[in-house]
């Protein structure tokens, strides 16, 4: 574990109120205070955040807040909104804002933005009304999109939220993973004259994604797809319009996105055109509008009632002073069941970082393995860990107050179960019997919103974006690169070269990758 705290009086401070705060039960924080979850709570639009259950009293709000505040956040906010360069390793803004309407410094910006949401809901007037055809002339009625990171798992997750809205009008597919089994899956329930795959990469030289597309483009000649009509069953949604036209897809099928939009920021963009295409332009701008009025929260409200920045301060806390590398999310809506993994790739590729924005070695602990599941469904699986395991693990449970799917009463089981965890996870038991004690003291935060909306889904999802902005900075890292993943894909390409060549001898190949490759050409000789 690091145990060093970067420079600065604030974090000195905080040490010191560390060893006597950690000392103190949660039990005992709420016995003291009986207003304890009025005044750690914060309402912002259609989300209110309970933050009262963490290990936390009106002087640790003060300092994280004067931290963060020591720390520029005011400034670095308006960096961010304005367009300036906060991804300095790739010389970019980062203005995944603007995409939700929120104004940036160059009205230009807003002004592409808009363009490109126009095209979208024309076409998605085009497919509604049956104007979308393939090879053969009949009406699109499925679509495929093809991508894979944040050009796969935020298209997925708004879809998944909001399926129920496209009804039977259209099927929608995701294929992200270069396994046969992932496209194979989804081709068997298609129809090739009528399906439209929609190639998602801000890249456009994404190996996996390209691998998937030339499969869909060979399974659709194999149906009998004419060369010259192939083009009606491909769209792309890029940053990188010239690759596309150079695979084939036609100008007016280029939906674009830039690349002041990071791939994991990118949902609000073009890059989600598929789930735009299946829960209509009404909701998805309603998504863009829960974003938006994040962005004003965020901008506005003082740090210790700003509810991103007390999100990322209170992780900071718990990672920084209590040790804590894990966070998990648990939200109860089973519509949200991507929202971890979705998360997962925000925070991870955001903050697993050890280099500081000025190119020195970080010298304390960064952004926190996330992960988590859905309400009832973890409390029997990894809740057991949680509740008993040895290592404290902060969880920010989500949780809606009504269900206009509610059949026999099950919500109410489902909020109570949530509010159950989060409550015994505080209070812990006694018992005389050793295995069936409870430590207790462990924390969460519970988001309460009334039910799910795509407004919620884009609140939720803005907050997370402008937590982990927070934490970066605290840190001193920047949040907006992935440089961790491009050596995998470099040696990926080197294997594949040993592997298509038998090149396997040379001293440069340890020999464990060596025999694991000799096996493979063995067995596929
Ligand atoms: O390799 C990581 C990554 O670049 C992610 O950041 C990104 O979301 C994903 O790959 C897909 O990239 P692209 O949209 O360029 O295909």
């Amino acid at each position: 574990m690091r145990t060093t705290l970067p420079p600065g009086e604030f974090w000195q401070k905080l040490a010191e109120h560390y060893q006597w705060l950690s000392q103190k039960p949660l039990n005992e924080l709420f016995a003291e205070d009986s207003h304890r979850a009025e005044r750690f709570a914060i309402e912002v639009g259609p989300l209110y955040l309970d933050y009262s259950k963490n290990h936390l009293t009106d002087e640790t709000v003060g300092l994280l807040a004067a931290l963060a505040e020591d720390n520029s956040l005011r400034e670095a906010i308006d960096s961010l909104y304005s367009g300036a360069v906060v991804n300095r390793s790739e010389y970019r803004a980062a203005l995944h804002t603007a995409l939700r309407g929120t104004p940036a410094a160059d009205s230009e910006i807003n002004q592409v933005v808009d363009q490109e949401l126009t095209r979208m809901t024309a076409l998605h007037a085009k497919l509604a009304t049956g104007q979308l055809t393939g090879f053969s002339g009949r009406p699109i009625d499925t679509i495929v999109n093809i991508g894979i990171g944040g050009s796969d798992l935020g298209p997925r997750l708004l879809t998944e939220a909001f399926a129920d809205e496209a009804g039977d009008r259209l099927q929608v597919h995701f294929v992200a993973n270069m396994d046969p089994a992932d496209i194979s899956r989804v081709l068997r329930q298609c129809d090739a004259e009528t399906t439209l795959f929609i190639i998602a990469s801000k890249s456009f030289t994404t190996r996996e994604t390209g691998s998937n597309f030339a499969v869909a483009r060979d399974w659709l000649e194999q149906a009998g797809c004419p060369g010259n009509e192939s083009s009606r069953h491909f769209l792309a949604a890029t940053a990188n319009p010239d690759a596309a036209t150079q695979a084939g897809i036609t100008p007016d099928g280029i939906f674009r996105f830039w690349d002041w939009v990071g791939g994991r920021y990118s949902i609000w963009s073009a890059a989600g055109l598929a789930a735009f295409l299946a829960i209509g332009p009404d909701k998805f701008r309603q998504f863009l509008a829960g974003g938006a009025l994040v962005d004003r929260h965020f901008r506005e409200a003082p740090t210790a009632k700003n509810l991103p920045a007390m999100l990322g301060l209170i992780g900071v806390w718990y990672i920084n002073f209590y040790g804590c590398h894990s966070h998990a999310v648990v939200p109860d809506d089973h519509r949200l069941s991507l929202l971890p993994p979705y998360l997962a790739q925000l925070v991870m590729e955001s903050t697993g970082k050890s280099t500081m924005t000025d190119g020195k070695p970080v010298g304390w602990s960064t952004g926190p393995v996330t992960w988590g599941g859905v309400g009832t469904n973890s409390q029997h699986s990894f809740f057991q860990a949680l509740h008993q395991g040895t290592h404290m693990i902060p969880i920010d449970f989500l949780v809606s107050l009504n269900s206009s799917l509610d059949i026999n009463n099950q919500h109410a089981d489902l909020f109570t179960s949530c509010l159950a965890q989060s409550r015994s996870l505080m209070t812990g038991a006694e018992s005389t019997v050793p295995h069936r004690q409870y430590p207790g003291n462990r924390p969460s935060n519970i988001l309460l919103y009334d039910s799910l909306t795509p407004e919620v889904l884009g609140t939720i999802v803005a907050i997370y974006e402008h937590k982990t902005y927070v934490q970066a900075l605290l840190w001193r890292i920047n949040p907006f690169d992935q440089w961790g993943v491009e050596l995998g894909k470099i040696t990926t390409q080197e294997l594949s070269n040993r592997l298509h060549t038998g090149n396997l001898s040379d001293s440069n190949l340890d020999s464990s990758t060596r025999r694991l490759l000799q096996r493979y050409r063995k067995r596929n000789r």
